[in-house]
């Protein structure tokens, strides 16, 4: 039986349709037929001109909290689907990934300035919480019947910086399923005039933090060594390689970012194809990696000492939806919601974590043995030979060829894609 990623695209959207019960408006909606319409994108953002199609592909062997799951990621990057599946595969041998999230917990900032007494205004502040809590309940009346709604009040004292004294009032709401920022700037804007009043102080930012970390999603893996050995390499010097690789990231900043960039690799495809917002995870992953004063990975590796299985972990805020926003816009989005079958944001949450974890794991185990390259090269021999003209089957067989002898251009991928039509016309 052919593997998902030796299929033509149809056969893919058939397989998908046989294993997962997509509906044929949702194979359609995948595979971007008719997609986000001119309209749909028009009222979306301003000035629109047109609408730009990035792939989707579907990563496979995820299996996360026992259940088998589809991932569709939309990147531009060649491997990174590829990558994502290998991890999970690896995954998949030690029982796949353990996810979860917390509650969707959103923070909210109100900036105070011109206040005279910090001290009294901290404490009035902190004696009002209940009414602004009350209020800020007002502002999100379909929020509050949905079981969210806000959840705490705290607040933060600055008392020197280059605008003079300052208060960030935090209002911490449980915004559930959405990712949360127009909840939280509503709320935020109706609250500030009596923050004003309780204060003596003038409000000025209303703004939700992209520090969402009170939103964290996690997620851990346990691979058996024996699963890690392939070509050369048995399965204890890929995991001791793999530790040495984590070790790197874990001791230098230089190396962690690039580490946590693969992370985001997987991490954003999928939020991307979700309809979420990707800068604002971005930047709440980073932040969170700098958390301690220098930047670290964001996930982190052991050997088990009973077991000698590799452990992955990961840990970082995680502010996506599963309702409003581009959810409800974007049809792909909305496919690729039902086609991973999520319950909640807290569900969406762990996943994502999860294929952070995989991709992850396969960079620092193809890092840390064979390098990178080989399997960037194979995809971009196919490109040349496709360029050159070849088609279907035909692009393999270059590709591989080229790949094989290790002489992989556009020159010679034109003069074997020449050679092969001229041999099938002479056959023909
Ligand atoms: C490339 O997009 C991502 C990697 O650089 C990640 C890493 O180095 O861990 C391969």
């Amino acid at each position: 039986m052919k593997k998902f990623y030796q299929m033509t695209i149809d056969e893919r959207r058939n397989s998908l349709q046989a294993e997962f019960g997509c509906s044929e408006a949702d194979i359609d909606s995948l595979s971007g037929v008719p997609g986000l319409t001119e309209d749909a994108a028009d009222r979306m953002i301003e000035n629109v001109v047109g609408r730009y199609a990035l792939p989707l592909g579907v990563a496979r062997n995820f299996v996360i909290n026992g259940r088998e799951i589809a991932v569709p990621m939309v990147i531009e990057e060649p491997s990174v689907v590829a990558a994502a599946s290998n991890g999970a595969r690896l995954a998949k041998a030690g029982g796949g990934f353990q996810a979860e999230a917390d509650a969707s917990m959103m923070i909210g900032q109100l900036q105070v300035l011109g206040l005279r007494d910090m001290n009294a205004a901290c404490a009035a502040l902190e004696a009002e919480k209940s009414q602004l809590l009350a209020l800020a309940a007002e502002s999100c009346p379909n929020l509050i019947r949905r079981g969210g709604g806000p959840a705490d009040l705290e607040v933060r004292s600055f008392p020197v910086t280059d605008a003079g004294p300052m208060l960030a009032v935090h209002l911490i709401m449980d915004v559930r399923d959405v990712m949360g920022a127009n909840l939280i700037d509503t709320a935020l804007e109706y609250i500030a005039p009596e923050v004003e009043k309780i204060s003596g102080g003038t409000v000025r930012l209303r703004i939700l933090s992209n520090l969402a970390d009170r939103r964290l999603a996690r997620a851990s893996c346990r691979v058996p060594a024996e699963t890690l050995a392939f070509r050369e390499y048995d399965g204890e010097t890929v995991l001791s390689r793999i530790l040495e690789a984590a070790a790197f990231a874990e001791a230098d900043p230089y190396r962690a970012v690039t580490h946590n960039k693969g992370i985001m690799n997987g991490i954003d495809a999928v939020v991307l194809a979700t309809g979420n917002d990707w800068r604002a995870v971005e930047s709440g992953a980073h932040a969170w990696a700098a958390k301690s004063g220098q930047i670290r990975p964001l996930s982190h590796w052991k050997k088990d000492p009973e077991s000698g299985d590799l452990i992955g972990t990961i840990e970082l805020p995680m502010a996506v939806g599963t309702v409003g926003g581009a959810t409800r816009v974007h049809p792909g989005a909305a496919a690729a919601l039902r086609l991973l079958g999520v319950q909640n944001a807290q569900e969406l949450a762990g996943i994502i974590a999860a294929v952070g974890l995989a991709q992850n794991l396969a960079a620092l185990k193809a890092l840390s043995t064979e390098g990178i390259q080989r399997g960037h090269m194979s995809l971009h021999a196919k490109q040349l030979a496709a360029a050159a003209g070849a088609q279907g089957l035909l692009v393999d067989r270059i590709a591989a060829q080229m790949v094989r002898e290790n002489h992989i251009s556009a020159s010679y991928a034109a003069e074997l894609t020449a050679a092969a039509i001229k041999e099938s016309n002479h056959v023909s």
